[in-house]
């Protein structure tokens, strides 16, 4: 018969230790799942599957089990009872993947219940399971002859039913290899519904992983989580392709971090949305019933995005230069970062937070942060009046329609007016010493809108007559009017970018 040697677990108040570390740590259920996510695409798992069980009850209102499966390498007997112990791991401050500190597994497990089961199988050998229970480690039932506590031994699998029904149904080549973590007695879940508890999960690894689904699909009770990019770049997301509504990039920058062990990438992402992004009635807010799938996103990922080896870890709202706020749901950034910058970044060991280094928001700045912030806030506040006199003009269609037609009528007059041998209207109007649209042009009767072409043959005729103005003009009053018109095209710019992305979606 093999022999295993019982691990202690080296500590002299393990019950003590175990019950007070449950409270610490997890924003929510989600992020504590997230750890046992992250530990099976560190097992080179090509499906994870969250799924939720009911034993014990004739309800499907509330999980009364959580497992967490995939098919990854697996464990052997020797590495299920260390992943167990708090602070074992096979990757001691590793950064080339997601975890490093030993605590992800047994921290994240008992957040949620107080009972978790390690199954694991490595291919072509049979599943071995070690169970935990905070019950019976109160009841010294884990206490060794000397009085340690001792992890308990390994043995043969038995998995529950609703996981090898699971497993049936979607393994369609059986299960080869992988781990299940499976978590009963759940004292401390957040939500009160499965459907509740599902649907964040849907949306929150959603995001987490978006550029990690690639490789390690997500399911949730057999639904496939889709990646949602939070900056909604990616065009292949559905969230970014629901309606028409685009969000605009700007360039992203690229700062190497020269460190010790070698030079770090860090990538900062930016990009834009128009007002009506996160709205289903795109002439108003996104608020209550008007507010699309879209706004949950902009609402939770709200700030600088940080995200490190792929997986988004944090959001910060506060900056040492700026505090974002409600308004400022409509601007994106991302800062991608590698592990070897954790100590810059401050990362916490649950890996769900950061604390950003004076250092490193020194070096974001040079790399542009700040100045980016500012133009993103400028884009966006160009767009939102764009909208609002768009909207303006949408609110008195009937009166639009009446001028339409008292200016065909009107041009109509003017053009008889012309053959009669009158002078030619002019495109502007002077009064009281101010200039004025003419809106009695021709260029603006035809279709009752002006035509582009017209329209910038008309301002071409303008520019030309002020900058040549008159005959007996000086040099220097003509370099004036040519730097009057410099500031004017400057300061126009923002407004008609706007206004062209408007009509750019519009049919002439
Ligand atoms: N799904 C899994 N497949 C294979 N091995 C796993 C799996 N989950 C955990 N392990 C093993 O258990 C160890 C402990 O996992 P745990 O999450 O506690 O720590 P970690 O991932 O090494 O570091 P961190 O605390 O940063 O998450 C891992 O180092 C790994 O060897
Ligand atoms: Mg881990």
């Amino acid at each position: 018969m093999q022999k295993h040697k019982a691990r202690k677990l080296g500590l002299t108040v393990p019950d003590a230790f175990v019950r007070g570390i449950r409270h610490l740590g997890y924003r929510s259920n989600v992020e504590a799942i997230a750890e046992l996510v992250d530990n099976a695409i560190q097992a080179y798992a090509e499906h994870v599957d969250i799924v939720f069980g009911y034993d014990g009850t004739d309800s499907q209102k509330k999980p009364t089990q959580i497992a967490v499966l995939d098919d990854g390498h697996g464990m052997t007997p020797d590495m299920i009872q260390l992943a167990m112990m708090w602070g074992g791991t096979h990757r001691e401050n590793d950064r080339s993947g997601l975890g490093r500190y030993g605590y992800g597994l047994p921290c994240s497990t008992m957040s949620i219940g107080k009972r978790f089961t390690v199954i694991s199988k490595v291919a072509g050998r049979s599943a071995k399971q070690v169970t935990l229970d905070l019950d019976d480690l109160n009841n010294g039932k884990y206490t060794d002859n000397e009085g340690d506590t001792v992890i308990p031994l390994p043995c043969d699998a038995e998995i529950p039913q609703f996981l090898s029904n699971y497993i049936n149904l979607l393994y369609l080549d059986g299960w080869e290899s992988g781990t299940i973590i499976l978590i009963e007695k759940l004292d401390r879940l957040d939500w009160t519904t499965t459907l509740g508890f599902a649907k964040h999960l849907d949306q929150c690894f959603g995001v987490t992983y978006h550029k990690l689904l690639i490789s390690t699909l997500i399911f949730i009770n057999g639904n496939p989580v889709s990646p949602t990019d939070p900056l909604f770049l990616d065009p292949s997301h559905t969230l970014c392709r629901i309606d028409n509504d685009r969000a605009i990039a700007l360039e992203p920058v690229s700062l190497i971090v020269n460190m010790p062990t070698g030079p770090a990438r860090i990538l900062l992402r930016y990009s834009y949305l128009p007002p009506s992004f996160a709205s289903i009635d795109k002439s108003r807010d996104a608020v209550g019933l008007n507010a699309n799938e879209r706004f949950p996103i902009l609402k939770d990922y709200h700030g600088i995005i940080f995200s490190r080896n792929g997986r988004l870890i944090d959001c910060k709202t506060k900056t040492p230069w700026t505090t974002f706020i409600n308004n400022d749901r409509y601007i994106r950034i991302e800062v991608e970062f590698p592990a070897s910058l954790d100590e810059l970044f401050g990362v916490t060991t649950a890996k769900q937070q950061i604390s950003v280094s004076p250092e490193m928001w020194d070096r974001l700045q040079e790399a542009g942060l700040v100045k980016a912030i500012e133009q993103l806030r400028g884009r966006v506040r160009s767009l939102k009046t764009a909208r609002t006199l768009k909207n303006t003009v949408c609110a008195f269609p009937k009166a639009v329609a009446r001028d339409k037609q008292e200016s065909i009528a009107r041009s109509k007059t003017t053009s008889s007016a012309r053959e009669k041998g009158h002078r030619p209207l002019l495109l502007f109007r002077a009064s009281n010493g101010s200039l004025s649209l003419n809106t009695d042009h021709p260029v603006f009767a035809h279709g009752g809108r002006p035509n582009p072409i017209t329209l910038q043959t008309a301002l071409e005729a303008l520019l030309s007559a002020i900058t040549n103005g008159r005959r007996d003009d000086t040099d220097i009053r003509r370099r004036i009017v040519v730097e009057i018109l410099t500031d004017w095209g400057r300061s126009l710019d923002p407004g008609l970018s706007s206004i062209t992305d408007i009509l750019a979606s519009e049919t002439y």
